[in-house]
């Protein structure tokens, strides 16, 4: 690969993805601008190259985690969620599981809409997915079982029993956003639109193991970096605006020189 691992190239990502040779990259996680929605300093980016690009660097097995929302233009939502994700699938992806990031406390809307409390967090893979680390929460089961003896009358007596043991989650994650909620680093700030550190985290623990290769395309405040590395995973990051790569820098600065901040 004609690349560094774990920096962050200050290009369109379809720049990086070109000096990538095929097969390369483990995960993907990111979410890319829509619908125009915020004006990342004026920058668009080429979907649909971008796909290609992502399915030709895309180990077989690997994934791509796409965060998307739709933005209400006209009256109506505009179903670019929707269309990305068949494109995906065009192109040759499967659509392994669409899970949702529910906010807690989303932004309240006035109007004649519920309040938007989710994005789309679709899982594309190349393939059957390689690695599948689920999250496990615990389970209770309690219940009579087990006859322990009979009663004076004859009656039967049951021992109450409770076992635990641990199933999946679902596919439904929430999470709580916000200052001081996202990160702890307050420079991510600077930036409009972040992603919560612990969303990430799950999805990396989830879909790669230790020494795999992360790449975000839309790197923004440096999230996807500062994870990844404090998972032990290699990253690669692109970011088009060179004020979000100067603030991604300085973010994850301390993170990448110091094993103490090795927890997450
Ligand atoms: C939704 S933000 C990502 C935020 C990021 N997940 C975080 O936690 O900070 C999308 C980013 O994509 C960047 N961007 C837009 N077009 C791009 C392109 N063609 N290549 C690379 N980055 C691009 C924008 O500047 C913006 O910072």
């Amino acid at each position: 690969m004609l690349l560094e691992f774990n920096k962050i190239y200050n290009e369109d990502c379809l720049n990086t993805m070109n000096r990538m040779e095929d097969n390369t990259i483990d995960c993907v996680i990111t979410s890319p601008p829509y619908d125009n929605i915020r004006n990342y300093n004026g920058y668009k980016f080429d979907f649909c190259n971008i796909v290609h690009e992502l399915y030709r660097v895309i180990k077989n097995g690997g994934v791509v985690i796409w965060i998307v929302a739709d933005a209400t233009i006209n009256g109506s939502e505009t179903g670019t969620s929707f269309r990305q994700a068949l494109k995906f699938m065009e192109i040759g992806f499967k659509l392994h599981d669409t899970m949702i990031y529910y906010k807690n406390n989303p932004m309240p809307q006035t109007g004649n809409r519920y309040h938007q409390m989710f994005e789309y967090m679709f899982c594309f893979s190349k393939g059957t997915p390689k690695t599948f680390n689920p999250i496990k929460e615990a389970t209770k089961f309690r219940g009579l079982a087990n006859m322990k003896n009979r009663g004076k009358e004859g009656s039967l007596n049951y021992e109450k029993i409770e076992r635990t043991s641990e199933k999946k989650v679902g596919n439904v994650f929430m999470y709580s956003i916000g200052g001081g909620i996202s990160t702890p680093d307050k420079i991510a700030y600077k930036h409009p639109a972040i992603f919560p550190e612990k969303l990430v985290k799950d999805q990396i623990n989830t879909w790669t193991n230790e020494n795999d290769i992360v790449y975000d395309p839309f790197m923004g405040s440096g999230t996807t970096a500062k994870v990844a590395e404090l998972l032990n995973r290699k990253w690669i990051g692109s970011e088009i605006s060179q004020e979000y790569v100067e603030i991604a820098n300085e973010r994850i600065l301390p993170y990448l020189q110091n094993d103490l901040f090795k927890q997450i």
